[in-house]
């Protein structure tokens, strides 16, 4: 089957199902339409394929992790990412404090809440707005364009972030957050806070798919060796609890966000993502994981199952 099928037996898949609700505990995300659904597959020759509402510019939030992560993984190198925050998954949800008080402080994964406030107080630069400058000029070379804070999705998450400031808390208390507590959670909450398209997040997994090069601007955004490293996060705990079963059906790293965005990597092949904001309980979007599981199954992409 050819990309630009599946891409829509994915769309009317993810179409034919429902349930689940828009994240409701950020003002701004409970108001986005439910109804709004794209999906779209990028591929390492930089080919793109898209359907439905896949322009569609909506807040990041989490996926924001994985580009951080990307961030920090060149500046100090992977090992030292593993030793400072982990590779584990925490069996528990992504803004658990009982996963930390369970592993001495030690946060696991730079995709839960607690080890992205981390990664964040790694990102090398003198004040937050360097920091955050680095961060957004990196969601931008992935992305091939530029990516821009929403200042409506900004200031309905600054003003609700009071667990994430206890998290960093407890992270510096544990000797596990290597800047300012409160500057790490800014431009944590800054880096969940961009918009992007359904393409966009596409075009970013595809950046990853293709050894860190992004494959339309021909920029290389990070250190091919460091791209293994990261998928290897997201197999983990991209999905949060659902990681495990995300790993046992579809095959793919992948990484999702309560704005409704999902993204999966194959390495060296595509990336696929899609969008919509109603959540199952555990944060991920209930129609982005059919539309992305479908459009993995039908190009055979379970990495587990060779073809
Ligand atoms: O920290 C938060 O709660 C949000 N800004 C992002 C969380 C998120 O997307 C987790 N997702 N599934």
């Amino acid at each position: 089957m050819d990309i630009e099928a599946a891409v829509n037996v994915g769309y009317q898949a993810a179409k034919a199902t429902s349930g689940g609700q828009n994240a409701n505990y950020i003002p701004f995300l409970a108001s986005v339409p439910s109804d709004l659904l794209g999906v779209a597959v990028v591929t390492t020759s930089g080919e793109v394929f898209k359907v439905g509402d896949a322009d569609y510019q909506f807040a990041i939030e989490s996926i924001s992790k994985v580009f951080t992560l990307a961030l920090v993984m060149e500046a100090i190198g992977p090992v030292a990412v593993r030793e400072k925050i982990g590779a584990d998954p925490t069996g528990l949800p992504f803004n658990s404090v009982i996963a930390l008080e369970l592993h001495n402080g030690k946060p696991l994964s730079p995709l839960v809440n607690a080890g992205a406030i981390a990664t964040a107080s790694l990102v090398p630069g003198n004040d937050a707005d360097a920091i955050w400058a680095a961060i957004k000029d990196a969601q931008s070379r992935f992305a091939g364009r530029t990516i821009a804070l929403s200042p409506d999705v900004n200031s309905s998450e600054q003003a609700t972030n009071f667990h994430n400031r206890a998290i960093a808390w407890l992270l510096y208390s544990a000797g596990a957050c290597y800047s300012d507590p409160m500057q790490a959670v800014d431009v944590y909450t800054r880096q969940c806070s961009t918009l992007v398209s359904t393409i966009d997040l596409a075009m970013m997994g595809a950046t990853l798919a293709s050894g860190g090069v992004n494959p339309v601007t021909g920029t290389r955004v990070i250190k091919a060796a460091n791209v293994a490293p990261i998928l290897a996060e997201m197999m983990m705990e991209g999905l949060y609890t659902a990681s495990g079963d995300w790993a046992y059906t579809v095959g793919l790293p992948g990484k999702s966000g309560v704005g409704g965005g999902i993204l999966a990597v194959v390495p060296g092949k595509l990336a696929i993502a899609a969008f919509s904001p109603p959540l199952d309980p555990v944060g991920n979007s209930v129609r982005g994981q059919v539309a992305v599981a479908k459009v993995a199954e039908q190009l055979g992409l379970n990495l587990f199952r060779p073809a």
